[in-house]
């Protein structure tokens, strides 16, 4: 009876024990297989161009430049920026946001039949990290679709609002997500002399330069920046064009 007693207790406190045990073990586990799951590359789909070369690549940089515009089309100043750009023939990038692209239908055909290249910026300009999965993906599903329905061609790049990105945004986009090198802060200096001077002042060979075609000074600031860094030697590309040209192509992970 002692004996049987004695064992059972015994028992009791080798499980007591071995639960203690696993609990320890395992606390640490299970911590690190989430820090693992939040910081894990192996599901990312999008790799983040920040347009800063890897100095292996400076060495024969061309003197290419690529020309983008956030936040529009604007039925106005798009415009006057097409306009400008074919008769200098100069090819830009276009990040487009969905709800504009639907009400400038004309000026998607027309960025994409003159040679432009077309992002997606989102469908009203909210910021990917504040969205959930579902209206992330509701976003750039429904942009795509407006680019697509227009000009026959998705849109192969993404820049996200503000710059903004986490692990899980690049787990959800599926193109590369384009940022950039030179940012003149078009949008709060609205002064055409102070943005065309900083990108003269600033560019260097392979850089992607900020702008928003949605204000009169960005667009006389192009006519300052494009005949000064063409006299310069620079060529203006798209920026999937630059890509390739420097690193290879779009796929290629930095
Ligand atoms: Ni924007």
């Amino acid at each position: 009876m002692q004996m049987s007693r004695y064992i059972r207790c015994l028992f009791a406190a080798l499980c007591l024990a071995g639960a203690v045990a696993i609990s320890v073990v395992s606390s640490p586990l299970v911590s690190d297989m989430d820090a693992c799951h939040d910081d894990s590359t192996e599901s990312v789909n999008a790799w983040v161009w920040d347009g800063m070369p890897p100095p292996a690549y400076a060495v024969n940089m061309p003197q290419i430049v690529a020309l983008t515009f956030d936040d529009g089309p604007h039925w106005l100043y798009t415009a006057q920026i097409l306009d400008y750009l074919k008769q200098e023939n100069v090819k830009a990038t276009f990040f487009v946001l969905g709800a504009k692209a639907k009400y400038n239908q004309s000026l998607i055909r027309r960025m994409s039949d003159e040679g432009h290249q077309i992002g997606n910026h989102g469908y009203n300009h909210r910021s990917f990290i504040r969205l959930s999965n579902k209206s992330l993906k509701w976003q750039l599903a429904k942009t795509e679709e407006i680019i697509e329905t227009i000009t026959g061609k998705s849109p192969t790049m993404t820049r996200p609002p503000y710059g903004e990105y986490s692990n899980r945004v690049k787990d959800v986009v599926t193109t590369p997500l384009i940022l950039w090198s030179v940012d003149p802060r078009d949008w709060a200096t609205r002064n055409a002399e102070k943005i065309s001077a900083y990108v003269i002042k600033k560019v260097k060979a392979g850089d992607i330069i900020l702008l928003h075609d949605i204000r009169w000074s960005t667009v006389k600031a192009v006519k300052e920046i494009v005949p000064a860094l063409k006299a310069k030697g620079y060529t203006f590309v798209t920026v999937e064009d630059l890509l390739t040209s420097v690193y290879g192509g779009l796929n290629q992970q930095l």
